[in-house]
């Protein structure tokens, strides 16, 4: 039974927001098994140092700098990557944030950056992937990096509009894989909703940090469900993966 990432040896896989956290681990492990990763986010001096690092493994990482909330800049990047490394077989939608704000008396601006990122930049790389899948005839593959606040409202803490994010997010992947379905594509959509991880993200909002302790997964851990569902036969589908540290309540 064909089960492995052979496949992709030598393709084209976009990471979104690859200059830290789950994005920068999951393009790693992808250049470790011979994918040329286009790592795209605005600080793209952080891949390139990564880039550096990774030169004598199978693959190679290149950096693009982008900023998610410009539709246009996301649809140029790919333009740019299609002329320059080649059609996209695999997209991470993996670039995403959260904002310290409130829904009763909070900053609209906010909620705003969180939608642009989060939502309209994951659709928008979306349909430039599955554009250049479709003009070359490629049964790629689309990983949505959600979260396990894009299936259930956690209680206490406040994370104001991020579960509103995700849960688009959860609904984006079925109406995508609906989508495919209805015209005939194998093009595959996985969406990966992992419980929390020990990154940047909520100290990068500004956002309430759990207590030193508590049950927490690595970046790695994520990397290694999309490698798992990367590395599936081509008759099968992962439609959701939830991954959470145990002993967490979420
Ligand atoms: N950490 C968790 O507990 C957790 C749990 C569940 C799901 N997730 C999801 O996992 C994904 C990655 O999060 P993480 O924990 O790895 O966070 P992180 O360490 O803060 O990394 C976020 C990445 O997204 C990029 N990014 C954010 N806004 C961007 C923008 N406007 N344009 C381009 N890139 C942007 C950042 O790059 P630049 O700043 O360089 O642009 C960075 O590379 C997110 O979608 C998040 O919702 C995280």
């Amino acid at each position: 039974m064909e089960n492995s990432l052979a496949k992709w040896n030598g393709k084209v896989a976009v990471v979104t927001g690859a200059s830290n956290g789950i994005g920068a681990e999951i393009a790693e492990r992808l250049v470790e098994n011979g994918m040329k990763v286009i790592g795209l986010a605005r600080r793209v001096e952080v891949i390139e140092r990564n880039a550096e690092k990774l030169v004598c493994k199978k693959g190679e990482l290149h950096g693009i700098k982008v900023d998610m909330r410009n539709s246009q800049g996301v649809l140029e990047a790919f333009e740019i990557i299609e002329k320059k490394f080649g059609p996209i077989n695999i997209l991470v939608n993996n670039a995403g944030m959260g904002t310290n704000t409130t829904l009763s008396d909070g900053d609209i601006e906010k909620w705003k950056e969180v939608f642009d990122t989060n939502v309209i930049g994951l659709c928008v790389a979306t349909k430039a992937a599955v554009t250049s899948m479709k003009k070359n005839n490629i049964d790629g593959h689309i990983i949505h990096i959600n979260s396990v606040v894009g299936h259930k409202v956690p209680a206490g803490i406040e994370l104001n509009v991020l579960p509103a994010s995700k849960y688009a997010v959860t609904a984006l992947t079925e109406s995508l894989r609906l989508e495919l379905l209805h015209r005939g594509s194998k093009i595959k959509i996985t969406s990966i909703s992992p419980g929390l991880v020990d990154t940047g993200f909520l100290a990068t909002a500004d956002m309430d940090v759990p207590p030193e302790g508590s049950p927490i997964l690595r970046p790695r851990d994520v990397a290694d469900a999309a490698i798992y569902v990367l590395s599936t036969p081509s008759h099968v589908q992962v439609n959701e993966l939830t991954i959470t540290p145990v002993g967490s309540r979420l």
